[in-house]
């Protein structure tokens, strides 16, 4: 983990510096059924890490409203939303095919098979053209622009060429993957020079940042000194910055009247004193989430643990719904759950509570503080933000982590139970050593965890990001404004 930034503000010169974050969602999409301009939260841990960071500043967020259909510009928690709308034919090219069925996969260990298309190749090219041109448009002379995730990895270059005053800064919010995986890519080479557009490349964990300094090592003629290359007449840095989240809101949800009355509600309506076992994720295969079940439904079935004494809350947000293998996963999840409630289940005490919908955070801050154990077994996973919302509302330094070793927060949080989700017996012992764990145990590592958690919130992270970009202004200054293509060079040609 990055050390920690002791004076926020003193990170970014000029805090009245527009910062434009360019995104594939904004962080609000439209309230299924409900009316044109009802916004809830969108899901997922890109925009729970980028809110409160843009919240600080004055943001402006450039991204997909989740629907087809144009929307108005609006301001909402104080962020100003700059809707793009994306048409069903650019839903299914750019997003469900080329983001999600090829680079999804791909940059996922290739746990299902990517798979690579032409068409939605030129409606990724042709989306990632509409978001750098509405992004020229609207940024403020010099500013700040932070293009974020694997959806959007050909806007730094574009938006290079049509606004050469700015500073543009890209996150990767998943893992990169391994040249032998990457290098699959028919379109390999357009990915990471639309990337090399960008003043500052950053990532999740240093092992991604490895990975792509590899592929730029075999596509082009980048010399590479540490962590900054050189491209053409350019200077691009290239850095680990591990996302977190703002620790203080869940510290003080945790810590209110009503979450706490809550904690006391739900742990009554399971049966009393049950241990209690929480996943929380997005339906994704990516999740583990089948393993995780498997491991309970083996427990269940040896008699190391029992319902009622024991029980699972899955809470699994509704995504990607149009895509078969989420339809697959979702079967094969609900087919286990029904499996385990019909052979474990007593009346009134099912062995596994199933809500499949995206939660209000004070009912999540609530399922944090009842749960013993919180159970992170991601086959593959950027960051995992979950690990870290449920380490800061554990405000009495109890409960346990079991986590996975593939996710990036497990850089971070080695006083969780990390395990190999795909070694069976390995989960088993790490779940029931958790559930075992004495008080004093548990205060040990929370302890620990909650350190690393508060010491490094998404306000440092941000902070950092836009620290090292605005830097750059200095070097962007000096150089040439006209291009960004570097002479071109592929090792494996
Ligand atoms: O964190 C990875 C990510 O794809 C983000 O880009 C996105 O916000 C989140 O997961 C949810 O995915 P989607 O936007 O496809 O619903």
């Amino acid at each position: 983990m990055s050390p920690v930034t002791d004076n926020l503000e003193e990170d970014i010169a000029d805090p009245l510096m527009q910062v434009l974050v360019v995104a594939n969602r904004l962080p609000f999409c439209r309230m299924p059924g409900a009316g044109a301009d009802q916004w809830q939260p969108s899901p997922g841990g890109l925009v729970s890490t980028l809110m409160p960071a843009l919240r600080e500043r004055r943001g402006t967020w450039l991204g997909w409203t989740g629907d087809v259909g144009a929307a108005e510009p609006f301001s909402k928690n104080g962020i100003c939303c700059e809707p793009l709308g994306l048409s069903s034919s650019e839903v299914e090219g750019f997003y469900e095919g080329f983001s999600n069925r090829t680079l999804w996969p791909l940059y996922h260990d290739a746990i299902r098979p990517p798979e690579f298309n032409t068409d939605w190749w030129s409606a990724y090219v042709a989306v990632n053209e509409r978001y750098a041109t509405r992004a020229a448009q609207i940024a403020e002379e010099g500013a700040l622009v932070w293009v974020n995730d694997y959806q959007l990895q050909l806007v730094p270059r574009l938006l290079h060429r049509l606004r050469p005053d700015l500073l543009i800064g890209f996150f990767l919010h998943i893992c990169f993957p391994p040249p032998e995986l990457f290098m699959q890519l028919p379109w390999r080479r357009e990915l990471v020079e639309g990337i090399l557009g960008a003043n500052v490349v950053g990532f999740q964990v240093p092992l991604s940042l490895r990975n792509f300094a590899a592929a730029v090592d075999c596509l082009t003629n980048a010399r590479r000194r540490g962590g900054e290359l050189t491209y053409g007449d350019r200077t691009i840095q290239i850095r680990a910055f591990p996302a977190s989240i703002d620790a203080g809101r869940f510290e003080r949800i945790a810590g209110s009247y009503d979450t706490q009355l809550r904690v006391k509600v739900i742990r009554e309506r399971l049966g009393g004193q049950p241990k209690i076992l929480l996943g929380v994720d997005r339906l994704d295969y990516t999740k583990g989430i089948v393993p995780r079940l498997m491991a309970y439904k083996e427990m269940l079935a040896d008699g190391t643990i029992s319902v009622p004494e024991c029980v699972m809350i899955q809470v699994a947000v509704p995504t990607r719904d149009n895509l078969g293998t989420y339809c697959d996963e979702r079967r094969q999840v609900e087919k286990l759950i029904g499996d385990l409630n019909r052979d474990f289940g007593q009346m009134g005490a099912p062995a596994v509570h199933y809500l499949r919908q995206s939660l209000p955070i004070e009912e999540l801050v609530a399922l944090y503080c009842a749960a013993d154990v919180l159970l992170v077994t991601s086959y593959k996973d950027g960051m995992n933000l979950v690990a870290k919302e449920y380490v800061a509302s554990r405000i009495d330094d109890s409960g346990s982590v079991v986590l996975s070793e593939f996710a990036g927060a497990a850089e971070s949080m080695s006083a969780a139970y990390l395990v190999n989700p795909h070694h069976r017996e390995a989960l088993k012992r790490a779940i029931l050593a958790a559930l075992g764990s004495s008080i004093a145990e548990q205060r040990r590592r929370m302890t620990s965890l909650r350190h690393a958690v508060r010491s490094w919130t998404s306000a440092h992270w941000a902070n950092e990001f836009l620290g090292v970009l605005e830097a750059m202004r200095a070097t962007a200054a000096h150089r040439s404004v006209c291009s960004v293509s570097g002479p071109r060079h592929d090792s494996r040609l």
